[in-house]
């Protein structure tokens, strides 16, 4: 069996080769070893279920996924998976994938003797390696699962990072703690809360991975203005899972797709992987259709069906795809035309000259969120 520390060395040396681990966070990333981080039940996705994978199954394994270059799965149905066997359906905790969390850091400029406010502790992997860096006195994590908090304040403790882990809503950011020099989000907000940008030093840097119903993610670098205002542009593409209170609801083609005979059936020309598959025009589309979520279903080689669910109205609508066809039959159900919405929005895009995502910007105040492209003097809202 390959050793826990010749699986980290291994880990490092690819994040290294592959450019995602700067100089200034090896030292930190080399000195926590991750599989301490990580509970003994993890989850692996089969189709569309959770699984669970034990360590005292197979430990090779489980230390596999403990030091892959891929996100581990440390909780599902917010700890409450269903029988028989335990299957789960949402993915509501996680080591995030490391290549991600070392490229975050990197893009959060943090340097020793920062004070770091992080929003979503689950593992505690990411506040080690903060701790490790700017010491665990300057860094403060709130996680909203009191048993995921518990576990990970236990294992940093343990692990010798006595970071200050507070158990609550992250969205209220921690205000004992602030002012603080660095904001990091390490689960998605699709309102990004003021209150990170009220808790931090004018000057300050605030990274949240933001995302829309149709569109999981992007990665926004904030600066903090005066006044608890801060404006940021889209920086890189990430994919998180919402903060608990903007999760919205799940949709699912069992509960939503109903009453497909009487659905209303038209053609169009437009690819489905222009709209979905390109990430500027995905992230576009996001944010002009608003509780819109997409779902692909393969049904055979070439052959798959994208589903538009609006859970919230009961709304859907499915585009089937072929393989080698140039026109697409639409079908859609309920008060609103999702497809139709979808394509406007692509073709409003398309009008623009097609920005680029980092082209995209955000302000956040009190007032709320404003979305712009360039500069705020060109709002889209
Ligand atoms: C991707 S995981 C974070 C990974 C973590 N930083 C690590 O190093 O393992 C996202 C975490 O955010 C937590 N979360 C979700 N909503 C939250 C909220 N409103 N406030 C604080 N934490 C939240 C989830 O429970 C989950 O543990």
């Amino acid at each position: 069996m390959i050793s826990a520390s010749a699986r980290l060395a291994g880990l490092v040396d690819e994040l290294v080769r592959v450019g995602d681990l700067s100089p200034g966070w090896q030292g930190a990333v080399s000195a926590v070893p991750r599989h301490l981080f990580i509970p003994d039940t993890v989850w692996k996705e089969d189709g569309d279920r959770l699984v669970p994978v034990h360590r005292a199954d197979d430990e090779d394994a489980w230390l596999g996924l403990c030091y892959a270059n891929e996100p581990v799965i440390t909780q599902v149905d917010d700890g409450d998976p269903d029988g028989p066997g335990l299957v789960g359906h949402e993915i509501t905790s996680s080591a995030s994938r490391p290549g991600v969390v070392t490229s975050m850091l990197a893009r959060l400029e943090a340097e020793p003797g920062m004070r770091v406010l992080e929003i979503g502790t689950g593992t505690g992997w990411n506040a080690a390696l903060l701790a490790e860096r700017l010491g665990a006195a300057n860094v403060t994590s709130v996680e909203v699962d009191p048993a995921v908090a518990d576990r990970a304040r236990a294992v940093l403790e343990a692990t010798g990072h006595p970071v200050a882990v507070v158990t609550g809503d992250g969205a209220s950011g921690h205000p004992p703690s602030a002012p603080y020099d660095r904001v990091i989000a390490t689960v998605a907000a699709q309102q990004v809360p003021c209150a990170w940008a009220e808790q931090t030093r004018p000057g300050g840097r605030v990274l949240v991975p933001w995302a829309t119903d149709f569109h999981n993610g992007a990665l926004v670098a904030f600066t903090v203005a005066h006044g608890g205002v801060m404006r940021g542009r889209i920086v890189g593409n990430v994919a998180f899972m919402r903060l608990r209170e903007q999760r919205g609801i799940r949709a699912s083609l069992a509960r939503d797709v109903r009453d497909a005979a009487g659905a209303r059936r038209t053609f169009t020309d437009l690819h489905p992987y222009d709209v979905m598959g390109e990430y500027d025009a995905s992230l576009a589309v996001g944010l002009r259709v608003a509780r819109c979520k997409p779902v692909i279903e393969h049904r055979a080689e070439g052959s798959y069906t994208v589903w538009l669910i609006d859970p919230w109205s009961g709304s859907w609508a499915g585009l089937a795809h072929e393989a080698g066809a140039a026109k697409f039959e639409v079908r859609q159900q309920g008060d609103r035309d999702l497809w139709d919405e979808v394509e406007a929005a692509y073709r409003w895009w398309d009008r623009l000259d097609r920005p680029t995502a980092d082209r995209w910007g955000l302000t956040v105040s009190r007032e709320g969120q404003h979305v712009w492209l360039d500069d705020e003097s060109n709002p889209i809202d």
